[in-house]
């Protein structure tokens, strides 16, 4: 039996009510068996200890929306859209997307696996406990395939949960240039049910450029005869007709949303889709933040993510995702935990992860600071003390904070 016991927690965020001044939680074979005030706390026994000398905890950030498998970087093209180059006429020419899956198709599965681990080690030591990985960047059967299986690895040999997503309909590729029909059908026919057995979900990027809200059905309907619920790439660039989408076919989340609106929001708290939002991406395209206040007001569950990818997000930090959530979004500090944690959580069906109670996995954040307000006020610094998986300590840095 492997018990944790934290105490001497200035401030224990459980997402499921106040938080916990003064606070103790203990954790037993990975998962949590007391959250609450310190005088309450079972005794010691054997348990490994840390006293976080007044430090805030948090539960375990949960990424729900990444694409963080690829290979190559794009450091040239953002430097061109800082000088005023868009991002759809980039990809026009052949940039964006499609340069990414060049320099994938030549990587091979050890390079992808290894750059993949090293962005997902940044995560875990900024707090990420579960991450959503997406494929995309292979645009044919095998390299699709691979990416899933890389994915899948990462899973299995570092400290993360991980869920995985076919997005083969990210945009297409060169060989079916003139032939969109042509590449659905091979979605449907060929890459579908050779990603399905690596797969829990089905992306669509539905955009001007990109695929048709008719097209995504098409994919989504066949995706769904395989067991893959959908996620959808939603009303990013334009007003895509994305999130009407994801609530008709009733998708697990609707993701970016900058464009959608209050007849949206209403669709997407009916159908019960989370609404995914990766402020990351809209910043790095210097474009406006998605209505995250217009959706909590229509009741849609919303979740944070990093939207970790070489083109418009190479976000790693779910802490600089809150600041900016409640810096240019407009959420409130504990909205915006909630939703980076939770909110994450329930978009991906995780019921027991994403707060801090009895039955709950051992997943938390032991910050460097007395408070979680902290995070957004000071972007930019990883605050993170240790991250705890399943009862384990998998990273811990020097503190600078003490009382
Ligand atoms: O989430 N929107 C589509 N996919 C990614 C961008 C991918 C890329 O540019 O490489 C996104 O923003
Ligand atoms: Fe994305």
């Amino acid at each position: 039996m492997t018990d944790l016991l934290l105490t001497g927690i200035g401030e224990l965020t459980t997402n499921t009510g106040d938080p916990i001044p003064e606070a103790a939680v203990k954790v037993t074979n990975g998962t949590v068996v007391f959250a609450g005030p310190e005088m309450d706390a079972p005794r010691l026994g054997g348990a490994n200890h840390i006293d976080c000398q007044g430090r805030a905890v948090i539960p375990g950030m949960v990424d729900a929306h990444t694409h963080l498998v690829f290979g190559g970087d794009r450091a040239d093209e953002f430097a061109l859209k800082m000088g005023g180059a868009g991002y759809r006429e980039i990809a026009a020419s052949g940039g964006g997307i499609l340069s990414t899956v060049r320099s994938t198709r030549t990587a091979t599965e050890e390079q992808l696996f290894e750059t993949a681990a090293r962005r997902v080690r940044t995560m875990i030591a900024a707090g990420t406990t579960t991450v959503e990985i997406k494929s995309g960047y292979g645009l044919d059967t095998p390299t699709e395939v691979l990416l899933l299986r890389v994915a899948r690895r990462i899973g299995e040999e570092l400290p993360v949960t991980v869920k995985t997503t076919f997005l083969g309909a990210h945009t297409f590729p060169p060989e079916y240039s003139g032939d969109r029909a042509g590449y659905v059908d091979l979605v449907i026919e060929e890459m579908l049910p050779a990603a399905a057995p690596l797969a829990d979900y089905c992306d669509v990027f539905v955009e001007d450029g990109a695929f048709s809200a008719d097209e995504a059905r098409r994919i989504f309907a066949a995706a769904k005869k395989r067991g893959l619920a959908a996620r959808v790439h939603a009303d990013q660039l334009t007003r895509s007709g994305g999130a009407a989408l994801a609530a008709e076919i009733g998708a697990v989340s609707a993701d970016h949303l900058d464009h959608a609106t209050e007849a949206d929001a209403e669709s997407l708290a009916r159908a019960g889709v989370v609404a995914v939002l990766v402020p990351g991406a809209s910043y790095s395209l210097r474009s406006s933040q998605a209505p995250g206040p217009m959706l909590l007001d229509r009741d849609v569950t919303i979740a944070l993510a990093t939207d970790c990818n070489p083109g418009t997000s190479y976000f790693e930090s779910m802490g600089l995702v809150i600041s900016l959530a409640v810096v240019q979004m407009g959420l409130t500090t504990e909205q915006a935990l909630f939703a980076a944690t939770r909110g994450g959580a329930l978009s991906l069906g995780l019921d027991d992860h994403g707060i801090i109670a009895p039955g709950s996995a051992g997943d938390f954040v032991v910050l460097d600071a007395p408070s979680s307000a902290h995070i957004p006020y000071r972007p930019g610094t990883n605050l993170v003390w240790k991250t705890v998986k399943d009862g384990v300590v998998v990273a811990s840095r020097a503190a600078s904070f003490g009382r």
